[in-house]
């Protein structure tokens, strides 16, 4: 699955972008508070917005504080996924179930030096985990690969019944490393830059798409 980051698109055009990515997956809305992360982007007034003139299942990644008071908003509005940072919740099994409440699927996001283990009995009440593969804040960021082992031990977890979780990675990606992260068993790429900085938004889509199932295949 592929889920272009909006961050990288033209803000004064944002219909108009969400409809250059509508073969995507989901698409990915990265709600930043300017306190959990040095930037500032968007909050719910303009997902409620963006939900009214879209199809595309929603992925909201609030990075921000206290999530615990905030996120269900997002699930009530009608986000298809919310996802927030174990940094920054206070009662992630609580988050889970307010968002799984609301209607939403629950998701827990992990900065790339969080350690995932810490982590894995508040995952068993989720739905999605979103790796970081960058410090999260802003787009068009190197890809950090010593996250993958967080991510094999994810799959693994998964594949042995342990979590239920789908398993997501945000930063960096494009045609090079979404191979290397297909090949440690991600399920879920946001690509922001990768996407939105091509010439034809929904040809790059179908290419990321391609790489990573051939790099499956040969995993
Ligand atoms: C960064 C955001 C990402 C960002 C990814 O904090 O969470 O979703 O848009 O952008 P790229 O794909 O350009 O690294
Ligand atoms: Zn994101």
């Amino acid at each position: 699955m592929i889920a272009p980051s909006i961050l990288s698109a033209d803000f004064a055009r944002l219909a108009d972008e969400l409809e250059a990515v509508e073969g995507s997956d989901w698409v990915h809305v990265d709600v930043m508070d300017a306190h959990f992360v040095p930037n500032l982007t968007l909050g719910l007034p303009v997902v409620e917005a963006l939900l009214k003139v879209t199809d595309i299942p929603m992925d909201c990644h609030l990075m921000i504080d206290d999530p615990d008071r905030w996120a269900v908003g997002y699930a009530e509005a009608g986000a298809y996924n919310v996802t927030v940072h174990a940094e920054a919740a206070a009662d992630p099994v609580k988050i889970a179930r307010d968002l799984r409440a609301a209607g939403a699927k629950a998701g827990l996001s992990i900065k790339p030096g969080t350690p995932l283990d810490p982590w894995v009995p508040a995952l068993k009440h989720y739905d999605t985990l979103l790796v970081m593969s960058v410090e999260p804040g802003f787009g068009g960021q190197s890809f950090m690969a010593d996250v993958l082992g967080k991510v094999r031990t994810a799959r693994r977890l998964v594949d042995t019944g342990h979590l239920n979780v789908l398993v997501e990675i945000d930063g960096g990606i494009n045609s090079d490393t979404i191979e290397l992260a297909a090949e440690a068993g991600v399920d879920c790429f946001v690509a922001g830059s990768a996407v939105y900085n091509a010439d034809d938004p929904a040809k790059a889509i179908t290419a990321l798409r391609d790489r990573a199932a051939r790099a499956k295949e040969g995993a």
